[in-house]
């Protein structure tokens, strides 16, 4: 691979430096297009909400301000963030975990609908205001993601109201003159099976329904999250998303039939299916060390790209000019840590010190999780738009690295 979006990948890196985060503009508008146009298909009243915790680049989050989407936000930063890209509130939904008073103060400062984690947390919700609309986020038992790691649902999922307990939780939100009400569940990421999001949203719907019949609310809103997947490995097949809007569509619209639900809106989170794709990693080879086996050592480990050490997730790295694999290799970064490996016994074309790699899908996810760790600075960012670059991050330097150390 030589080309992100027309443009080098060599001068990408001489210009910018190494580790670079670079993304597609053109893949990621593709990306929001495809499924835009998926569900627009089939819902008349649907919205696709940008997950902002896979990406929170500021210019990102502006393109997809563009395209017009909303946001999905899971913290106090990440809302104002949402709202310095000129996101309005209405465009914005706020989906925490064990969010505290002061994250609920803000979110309700600014009127942006919650979907609470926990009866817990709507408890502390009143404590800060009178709610007018109140969701929850259920857990309906089950769930399956990409790994464990990714996965949001279930008896070991931190996340969410268990489901036995939502009766209640709206009841109390009634009884206190609550007038309008959502509904949220997730249950894991980087799904690549389209009859999957019916099945959650079946599942939603047993949950719900007869709740909601007995307690007469018609939701302004049933937002099924995200957790849309991409492809990783060359053997993993695309997400038929087209299909994954059908069947959903099928289950929804006849619940809320079946359920006298009124037309609620379905909201979407997407993250991963719209910018994972569309970002690489450029990073250059540091050393080749025969050592017991042998290691490819780059400048981008798990500070940089924290995915595969976290939970063992599986990137592809392609060696700029060079395709023949011909040695089988550990990758791995310059972090003290042994679980700083990218990727263990993968045939790897023969590499020398100063060869540039590419590291593909970390678009989400990627930066997201970068740190300091080591001492490392956060890398650059570029967006790259058919054979234009525009850095939309600085690399980080020492002096902004030592100014919150600073208090003298
Ligand atoms: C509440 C919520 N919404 C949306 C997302 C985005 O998920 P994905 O990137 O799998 O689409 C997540 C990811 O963890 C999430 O927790």
């Amino acid at each position: 691979m030589d080309k992100i979006g027309n443009i080098d990948i060599k001068e990408l890196a001489n210009e910018f430096g190494t580790p670079l985060y670079a993304y597609d503009k053109f893949k990621i508008i593709d990306n929001y297009n495809k499924i835009f146009e998926a569900f627009r298909k089939y819902f008349t009243k649907f919205r696709i909400h940008y997950s902002i915790k896979s990406n929170s680049n500021l210019h990102i989050l502006k393109l997809f301000r563009e395209l017009g989407s909303g946001v999905d936000c899971s913290s106090p930063f990440e809302l104002l963030l949402a709202l310095k890209a000129g996101f309005e509130c209405p465009d914005i939904i706020y989906t925490g975990n064990y969010e505290s008073i002061e994250d609920l103060r803000l979110a309700c400062n600014y009127n942006v609908k919650i979907n609470l984690d926990d009866t817990t947390s709507y408890k502390r919700l009143k404590q800060v205001c009178t709610p007018k609309f109140v969701s929850f986020r259920v857990n309906p038992g089950i769930g399956k993601g990409g790994f464990e790691g990714i996965t949001t649902g279930g008896a070991d999922a931190k996340f969410g109201v268990p489901y036995e307990l939502l009766q209640q939780a709206y009841l109390t939100a009634l009884k206190d003159g609550v007038g309008s009400f959502g509904i949220h569940i997730m249950t894991g990421s980087n799904i690549l099976e389209p009859m999957y999001f019916a099945e959650v949203a079946m599942k939603l719907f047993q949950i719900v329904g007869k709740i909601f019949l007995e307690l007469k609310i018609q939701p302004e809103y049933i937002d099924i999250g995200g957790g849309f997947g991409i492809p990783y490995a060359d053997d993993e097949k695309e997400l038929d998303i087209e299909l994954t809007a059908k069947l959903l569509s099928e289950v929804y619209f006849e619940q809320c039939e079946k359920y006298h639900l009124g037309t609620p809106e379905l909201k979407l989170e997407p993250g991963r299916y719209l910018i994972g794709n569309a970002g690489y990693l450029i990073t250059k080879v540091n050393g080749v060390k025969n050592g017991y086996k042998k290691f490819v050592g780059i400048d981008a480990g798990m500070n940089v790209l924290l995915r595969p050490a976290l939970y063992g997730a599986h990137h592809k790295v392609l060696v700029y000019g060079k395709t023949e694999l011909t040695n089988l290799v550990q990758i791995c970064g310059q972090i003290c840590e042994n679980s700083d490996v990218l990727w263990k016994n993968v045939p790897f074309p023969a590499v020398s010190e100063g060869d540039i790699c590419i590291i593909t899908d970390v678009g989400a996810y990627g930066f997201a999780m970068a740190s300091n760790y080591n001492g490392r600075p956060l890398p650059a960012e570029v967006l790259v738009d058919n054979g234009k670059v525009k850095l939309i991050r600085k690399r980080q330097t020492f002096e902004d690295y030592c100014r919150l150390m600073e208090n003298d």
